[in-house]
């Protein structure tokens, strides 16, 4: 009996990524996982074998913020049309977001939504509502299958209320001590909604009306009360969508305090501004704003540091009709990125604004890290699952909204040239995109990852003060006692 396992594919003559290194080599796929991983001449035989010469091999990316609007809005997106896009842009895990109908706040909710994501495509988690009405029951739903905890600080689609700060930080003190990461849409939200207020009065409907609505003091602030209460909690925290530079160095000290905090920005941010908002108006409406072309270079800056930790997409697909209206305020938030941000980031690496190590780490490594899948996903490794984005560098096109495997056809990025696409992707194993195009036998492969996630030990910070812990008297003390010197 051989002491291999049976080998289903063998990946021949690619170049693999890591952050470190990209190196020549073969990779060998036994069920889900990836084997072998060498010299061209090491390889077992395999039932598959697929050519990738001239291609590279990336870790799957992870994509921490989509909206995949199941159950709701399935006029907007479903599961089955979000993860297709998923598997078309290289993307095998995504984290999907709890502003649905109904909100991801209840284990009722939850289990309607772990149905609908029975057709992924891709592997998935869930991030719960944190909000003042959900925090009795942030037990009963990571028992239930969420990943993580996502607290709409900022208002946006869905019309979810802000938590108040106070519920915020009995939040911060349940998911400290487990070491659950809290996804947070950093934006004032009594800021915006005075400034909107005084805005639609003045008669102003025009695209830049939403950035006026939304200026940069508004993530500022949220992002400083946030991450006061989480390193006083010691609770990890998540920013989602960063968009300005003048909020980094907040969150340069918060890292070199050691605060566990991770962030990820969009390709929106990187390489759109308000001139692009005048030219595309609602289409390109989404929160936080497009800002001013001098918030792009900080962004790719704080990359390249480390301030940011990822890409993410903010996938928020809407119908052309509701992203068309004339008045601003009318037209809905956020569009498709899913299938689109790795053709785009690809397109910057040919024009070497970063190397293909530093958008695996981006796009992966750290994204895995962030939500305790490293090592099981996230690197191309023997042990690992077989989740691979083979990437064609040379490959020229134009990106074509009527394209889009989401139900929202209607894109920024249309007829966006780029250089660098995904040709085929691997989800455990499995082709769930093959020479460009969907394969469709493969939905409802995907699954939780749950099951494989593992977070580093919680570190809860000051819990002698968490409200738990004033809820009884200390030992000795007399419950009359009056302070000293009455
Ligand atoms: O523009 C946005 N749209 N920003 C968000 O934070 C939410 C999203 C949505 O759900 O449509
Ligand atoms: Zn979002």
């Amino acid at each position: 009996m051989s002491l291999r396992p049976d080998v289903d594919l063998v990946i021949r003559g690619a170049k693999v990524v890591s952050p470190d290194h990209i190196f020549e080599a073969s990779v060998a796929i036994a069920g889900e996982h990836i084997v072998a991983v060498g010299h061209d001449d090491t390889m077992p035989p395999a039932r598959q074998e697929l050519s990738a010469k001239g291609l590279y091999l990336l870790p799957g990316a992870i994509d921490s913020h989509v909206h995949f609007r199941d159950p709701g809005y399935p006029n907007k997106e479903t599961w089955k049309s979000g993860s297709a896009a998923a598997a078309c842009g290289g993307v095998t895990t995504v984290f999907e977001m709890p502003n649905t109908k109904p909100a991801t706040g209840t284990v009722e909710a939850l289990n309607l939504k772990l149905k609908a994501a029975e057709s992924s495509y891709v592997d998935f988690g869930i991030h719960g509502l944190l909000g003042d009405d959900t925090l009795d029951r942030l037990d009963e739903l990571l028992e239930a299958g969420v990943t993580s905890f996502k607290a709409f600080v900022g208002n946006t689609f869905g019309n979810l209320p802000a938590p108040t700060d106070g519920a915020l930080l009995e939040g911060f003190e349940k998911l400290a001590p487990l070491g659950i990461r809290t996804v947070v849409h950093a934006e004032n939200s009594s800021i915006m909604a005075r400034r909107q207020d005084h805005l639609v009065k003045a008669g102003r409907i025009d695209a830049l009306a939403h950035l006026a609505a939304r200026p940069a003091v508004c993530e500022i602030e949220a992002i400083g009360r946030v991450l006061t209460l989480a390193e006083w909690t010691g609770a990890r925290l998540h920013i989602a969508h960063h968009s300005a530079a003048d909020s980094l160095y907040l969150l340069r000290d918060a890292k070199r305090r050691g605060v566990d905090v991770t962030v990820e920005t969009c390709p929106q941010y990187l390489l759109l501004n308000t001139q692009d908002m005048l030219r595309l108006g609602g289409i390109l409406r989404l929160n936080p704003p497009i800002r001013e072309q001098r918030h792009n270079q900080p962004l790719w800056d704080a990359l390249m540091e480390g301030v940011i930790d990822m890409i993410a997409t903010d996938h928020a697909p809407h119908t052309p009709e509701e992203k068309t209206r004339p008045n601003i305020w009318d037209c809905d938030c956020g569009f498709p990125g899913v299938e689109t941000q790795m053709p785009l980031m690809l397109t910057e690496v040919n024009r070497q604004r970063a190397s293909l190590m530093d958008y695996v780490r981006w796009s992966s490594v750290n994204p895995a890290k962030a939500w305790g899948l490293y090592g099981t996903k996230g690197v191309i490794a023997a042990g690992a699952h077989a989740d691979i984005a083979v990437v064609d560098m040379d490959r020229t096109g134009v990106l074509s909204q009527g394209k889009l495997q989401s139900i929202s056809k209607i894109s920024p990025w249309n007829g966006r040239a780029v250089q660098g696409y995904p040709l085929h992707t691997l989800v455990r194993g499995r082709f769930v995109m093959r020479d460009g195009h969907l394969v469709s036998e493969a939905a409802g492969w995907g699954k939780s990852v749950k099951s494989v996630q593992r977070m580093p030990k919680p570190q809860p910070k000051n819990t002698e003060h968490y409200t738990q812990a004033i809820l009884t008297t200390p030992e000795g003390l007399p419950t009359n006692a009056l302070p000293t010197g009455t």
